[in-house]
């Protein structure tokens, strides 16, 4: 496993300030930009769509990890290709034929990513796991930033990187929700390779310090 990732989420940035949020993104040693699409369907809120992408991508300088949380996410495939997203994530909740939605990020020429609610299994990924690029395993209800991390997801992570390796599969592990300084080293033992950490980060005094400790603690 290569180095363990960071990809702070924007859903923490200052809405006002995107532009000086993102140079200080750009400037920082994190890996990816995190975005969080929601609907307020699939999740009963709303962040940001297409148009504020567009403004966002014109300064940002690192692969953009597009997070959506909105139903029958097919619609917008090629949208967010063109908008410049590197690595595209689904949820398995929100997709009826989850092997063609994959076939078709990959077609579109994106990463494929699958995001699993904290009640759905690792065993929904059973017989596509060589297929996609990255699991997405939400260690808080979708929705929000800011919430209570949930125990469980180390147990999950564990038993999805046995899977993977059982597979011989060559999937990211990412965790979204309530990471910090705190369950960062434990995640990474657990199989996790991609951290993603919103209010940890934005809230905290100095966010490059923060990003540069969350990659200290996780690549120890
Ligand atoms: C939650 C989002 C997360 C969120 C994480 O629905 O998918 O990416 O921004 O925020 P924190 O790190 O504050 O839990
Ligand atoms: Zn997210």
């Amino acid at each position: 496993m290569g180095r363990v990732k960071i990809a702070p989420s924007m859903l923490a940035a200052d809405f006002a300030n995107l532009e000086r949020d993102i140079k200080l993104v750009n400037n920082s040693d994190a890996d990816w930009f995190h975005i969080d699409v929601m609907d307020g369907v699939f999740v009963p809120n709303i962040s940001f769509g297409m148009p504020v992408l567009k403004s966002m991508a014109k300064y940002t300088q690192k692969p953009l990890d597009v997070h959506l949380m909105i139903v029958d996410p097919d619609r917008y495939i090629q949208t967010f290709a063109d908008l410049g997203a590197d690595i595209l994530t689904v949820h398995a909740e929100a997709c009826t034929h989850l092997h063609r939605t994959v076939q078709t990020i990959k077609a579109a020429g994106m990463k494929a990513g699958v995001a699993l609610n904290p009640h759905t299994s690792i065993s929904v990924l059973e017989d596509i796991i060589t297929e996609i690029d990255l699991v997405c395993i939400m260690s808080v209800n979708p929705g929000f930033g800011g919430q209570k991390f949930i125990e469980n997801t180390y147990e999950k992570v564990r038993r999805l990187r046995a899977l993977s390796t059982a597979n011989k599969a060559t999937i990211h592990i990412e965790i979204d929700g309530g990471v910090t300084s705190v369950n960062a080293a434990e995640l990474v033992q657990a199989g996790a390779d991609v951290l993603v950490a919103g209010s940890f980060v934005f809230s905290s005094e100095n966010p490059t310090v923060t990003i540069q400790d969350l990659h200290r603690l996780a690549n120890a």
